[in-house]
């Protein structure tokens, strides 16, 4: 997992929550590096379920939640850091659909190593989409969160379904009108 990932997290925990569950969830996890990360460094997932199970246990809220606001946070950071990824597209829904065709891979050239997993469109009508998403990794939370920070982007609110099926997660995501 990209190192990009982590720094964003610790320095999200640090905003919302203090300094020193930042420096609390680092000691609890027992990370191997003490919790210096650098960006462009790539590091095991199991580091960062770590930092999220020490960070439910300490703040009370469930590891899906905290991925859902995170990945919210974490859309904003990404596009502020790479704003051409969102110049093409007019919707979220739009952007949603090509995440796999058109952002990804140009995430996977901007940092190498990522470890990134495939969306694969199913149906798209103007107000609706159907992608089924494909990880072993099982981000689903993060996913919709970083659904939800797109259309927080484009000023648009969508409602959000899941499936979990053998193998994939088929979403259905509606715009509200
Ligand atoms: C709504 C749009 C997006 C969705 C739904 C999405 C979804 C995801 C998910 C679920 C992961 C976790 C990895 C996994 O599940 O296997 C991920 C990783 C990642 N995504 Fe996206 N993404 C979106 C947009 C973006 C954008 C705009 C960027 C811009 C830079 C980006 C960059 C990354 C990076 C750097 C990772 C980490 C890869 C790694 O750790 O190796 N994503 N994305």
């Amino acid at each position: 997992m990209k190192g990009l990932v982590f720094t964003e997290l610790l320095e999200y925990v640090e905003e919302n929550f203090g300094f020193d569950m930042a420096d609390k969830i680092i000691e609890e996890a027992n990370l191997e590096n003490g919790g210096s990360f650098t960006q462009a460094g790539n590091y095991p997932f199991e580091e960062l379920v770590k930092l999220l199970s020490a960070l439910s246990k300490e703040s009370n809220i469930e590891i899906p939640k905290l991925l859902e606001i995170f990945g919210e946070h974490m859309f904003t950071k990404l596009i502020s850091l790479n704003p051409q990824l969102k110049y093409n597209f007019k919707s979220c829904l739009d952007l949603i659909s090509n995440v796999d065709n058109i952002i990804h891979p140009e995430v996977q050239k901007l940092y190498p190593g990522a470890d990134l997993p495939a969306f694969n469109l199913i149906e798209k009508l103007d107000n609706k989409i159907i992608i089924d998403y494909i990880s072993s990794k099982h981000l689903e939370a993060f996913a919709i969160g970083l659904m939800k920070g797109s259309a927080k982007s484009f000023e648009e609110k969508i409602n959000i379904k899941q499936e979990v099926n053998n193998g994939f997660t088929r979403f259905t995501i509606e715009v509200e009108k």
